[in-house]
């Protein structure tokens, strides 16, 4: 009885000191002088805390999974739930979730260019507007690449009446090969804070198509790609699909034979061409309209779950929509989890050591009458042998990376930060002359593996048909 009402004592100052915060209190019961601090009465408040609803839920004869009872005289808690920490949670929830929260959270390095698509009908009449969309609007303003169609600029227009501020300007204008003399035109700009290394590597124009292809190789770039190879297009409404599509079909063709590991993006406006016509593994993102009812401008790329297209109002008085592109894709090391392996790996000695054991067995007392025991006897004492002169590893393997990346590279790696952080100019020129060489051996000692591998598996495909015939 004692208990329980010093328990309800402290019952009832835990629910004052939790409900009031109230700094200091007073225990009649045993001593009355002293003064106990809100730290004090918390701590007691914690510990009395399972005491209590035990004691609650004894006395009223009710199970203790209930929580609380209506008309409880205490708050009973429940059994502590550890809340889970927002920081602690990958998956964002609310406002902070979502492709746009994720690309303004590193507009710069995003795994794949943001694009703005727009088809302005004279560009140099639209700059104004352009200002006023980038002052405005922030996911335009940090947009990695912004392509315009239609920009209808030629010869006399110079390239400071279209520049935009910390972005790097690509043109190609309609000419004379179009069989037109004004209109079309192409124009890119892409943003320094992503890419400063971009470079036309092709453009072509005739009367069916304008396409300029511009290599680029920004700062950041999830590892499993090479490059992205962005290819502005503008089909004009009366050109003849096919001839268009055939010339679009072998340029890409070419630089994904070049670049494999690429992105490949066809942005632009095809009016009534279908890329997927010729390319049927591109995937195109546009799903909206973006003039009237039909969808003119559309964005194509070799990679799947690679964009979201957003509609954005219409650029100055141009009748198309403007498109915000927003890259989804995942990288490969945050899709896939690195894989746990176990390597045995030979320290310096350890075949000596082998011999050596092997040297000192007396084999004959593996001698059995059957044989296949023999062998099973000879061959387990052998692995046990060869298990305590090796060392096994815990290493990690990730999805992402490449597979001449070898543990001798990895040491040169390491020599050359070592170089670095030493402040040696001299073993630090060496040290990177050597990790290139190295790189450069493990690839090689890479590729003549694959070889072999090919050469083997041909050399078992025909063994096959021969012993098959
Ligand atoms: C487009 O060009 C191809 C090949 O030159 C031709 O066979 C086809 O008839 C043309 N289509 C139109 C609509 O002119």
């Amino acid at each position: 009885m004692a208990a329980r009402s010093d328990a309800a004592a402290h019952g009832s100052l835990f629910w004052l000191c939790t409900v009031c915060f109230l700094f200091v209190c007073v225990n009649t019961l045993e001593q009355a002088t002293y003064i106990y601090s809100r730290m004090d009465l918390f701590d007691i408040g914690m510990s009395c805390r399972s005491d209590i609803t035990a004691d609650f839920h004894r006395t009223n004869n009710i199970p203790e999974d209930i929580a609380r009872p209506p008309g409880s005289p205490w708050i009973v808690f429940g059994p502590v739930k550890q809340r889970r920490r927002r920081r602690e949670r990958k998956q964002k929830r609310g406002c902070h979730a979502g492709l746009l929260a994720r690309l303004r959270k590193r507009p710069h390095r995003p795994p794949l260019p943001s694009l703005f698509l727009a088809n302005a009908r004279s560009i140099v009449h639209k700059m104004e507007e352009l200002e006023v969309l980038l002052a405005a609007n922030t996911n335009v303003r940090d947009c990695c690449v912004m392509i315009i169609t239609e920009s209808w600029l030629h010869s006399r227009i110079p390239d400071a009446a279209v520049q935009l501020p910390g972005r790097s300007t690509h043109r190609y204008d309609r000419n004379s090969a179009s069989g037109k003399s004004r209109g079309g035109g192409l124009c890119v700009y892409i943003h320094n804070d992503w890419c400063m290394d971009s470079r036309v590597t092709h453009t072509h124009c005739s009367p069916y198509l304008e396409v300029m292809s511009i290599m680029c190789r920004p700062f950041y770039l999830p590892r499993e790609l090479t490059g992205v190879i962005i290819n502005t297009v503008y089909i004009p409404p009366d050109a003849n699909a096919s001839i268009a599509l055939d010339h679009l079909q072998s340029l890409i063709n070419k630089q994904q034979r070049s670049h494999p590991d690429g992105v490949h993006i066809v942005a632009g406006d095809f009016n009534h061409a279908c890329l997927k016509n010729v390319l049927p593994k591109f995937v195109q993102y546009v799903r909206c309209t973006t003039r009237g009812k039909n969808t003119l401008d559309r964005v194509y790329s070799n990679l799947k779950h690679a964009y979201r297209a957003v509609p954005l109002p219409h650029l100055g008085l141009s009748d198309h929509l403007s498109l915000l592109l927003i890259p989804a894709y995942t990288p490969l090391r945050s899709k896939t989890k690195p894989v746990v392996k176990y390597i045995r790996t030979w320290p310096e000695g350890a075949l000596s050591l082998l011999q050596d054991c092997f040297e000192h067995t007396v084999w004959d007392i593996f001698e059995q009458s059957n044989l296949e025991e023999h062998t099973e006897a000879v061959l387990s004492y052998i692995k046990f042998c060869t298990d305590t002169v090796t060392v096994e590893k815990r290493i990690r393997v990730y999805p992402n990376q490449k597979p001449w990346m070898t543990t001798a590279v990895r040491s040169l790696l390491n020599s050359r930060d070592t170089a670095f952080r030493s402040g040696d100019a001299a073993q630090y020129s060496m040290a990177r002359a050597n990790l290139r060489r190295g790189i450069k051996a493990a690839k090689e000692d890479y590729k003549g593996k694959v070889e072999v591998n090919l050469a083997h598996n041909k050399h078992v495909e025909t063994l096959k048909a021969n012993s098959a015939r």
